[in-house]
């Protein structure tokens, strides 16, 4: 974060609660995600990570039996309001999945589907943006000669950047990741997540993560999830460092998983 910048949060969740039928899977949840930063949601399998972040876009709307309570702003509105336009929201929080999941047609026909959807329909728009966001996933070097080409037969760690391209082809401010490099070769990983450094300070980022170097390499605030519930959050250096509870040093030291 530089140095007198005016630290905005981007998205505000406040007292988010969720539940699955009768079974409650976040037990309200509070957490600020800041501008152009990058949050790192870690803690072990099970603990709402993934039910979390995906509250933040509105993809669980679509479960049977979800229950949600709380508020979750978006740049001051509330996202849950019956009023939000929920292809808006979308085109505002981007997703990348754990899997990487390139459509089965062409780079540049990943790339541009979104701005088609949006509306887009100038060509020369459209090659620009395709560029450019193969550039900024830094996939453009091993993509441009090759743009018809299908996309599903690029190596893992291509076709998650090229799904990051598509993620960031409509502009969004904020990208929600959930474990982007999981399935991915250690060099995949390392060049997705060189990625993720050059572009956090364009975008908001918030990355669901189950590799604790990769997130005190990568973020700027971590937020430690267990059965449901936020046990601690703060700057990742400060909570790599001296973290506030026993229990958050007990899950950093790899006393428990
Ligand atoms: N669609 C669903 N229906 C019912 N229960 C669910 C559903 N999705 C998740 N759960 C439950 O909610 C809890 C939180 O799951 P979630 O997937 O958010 O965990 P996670 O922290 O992402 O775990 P992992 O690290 O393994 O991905 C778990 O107990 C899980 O079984
Ligand atoms: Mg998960």
């Amino acid at each position: 974060m530089d140095k007198g910048k005016i630290m905005k949060d981007v998205i505000t969740a406040k007292d988010v609660k969720l539940s699955y039928g009768s079974y409650e899977a976040l037990h309200g949840i509070s957490l600020n995600f800041h501008e152009d930063e990058l949050t790192a949601l870690i803690g072990p399998s099970g603990c709402g990570k993934s039910t979390f972040l995906r509250c933040l876009n509105r993809m669980n709307d679509d479960i049977e039996n979800i229950n949600i309570t709380g508020k979750i702003l978006f740049e001051g509105q509330d996202i849950y309001s019956p009023k939000m336009d929920l292809v808006e929201l979308r085109k505002e929080v981007g997703m990348v999945f754990q899997q990487p999941t390139p459509f089965p047609f062409s780079v540049y026909d990943n790339i541009a589907y979104g701005l088609r959807i949006a509306g887009i329909k100038d060509k020369e728009l459209i090659d620009q943006r395709v560029e450019e966001s193969l550039k900024q996933a830094a996939i453009w070097r091993e993509t441009k000669d090759n743009l018809k080409r299908n996309a599903q037969a690029f190596s893992g760690g291509q076709q998650q950047r090229i799904c990051i391209a598509r993620a960031l082809a409509i502009r969004p401010k904020v990208v929600l990741l959930d474990e982007p490099t999981s399935a991915l070769d250690p060099i995949s990983s390392s060049e997705v997540e060189e990625t993720l450094m050059d572009l956090k300070r364009k975008y908001t980022f918030i990355m669901v993560t189950h590799n604790l170097q990769q997130a005190g390499r990568i973020s700027d605030q971590t937020a430690f999830l267990m059965n449901g519930n936020l046990i601690e959050a703060g700057k990742t250096e400060e909570m790599f460092i001296a973290p506030k509870k026993q229990i958050t040093s007990d899950y950093l030291n790899g006393r428990f998983g």
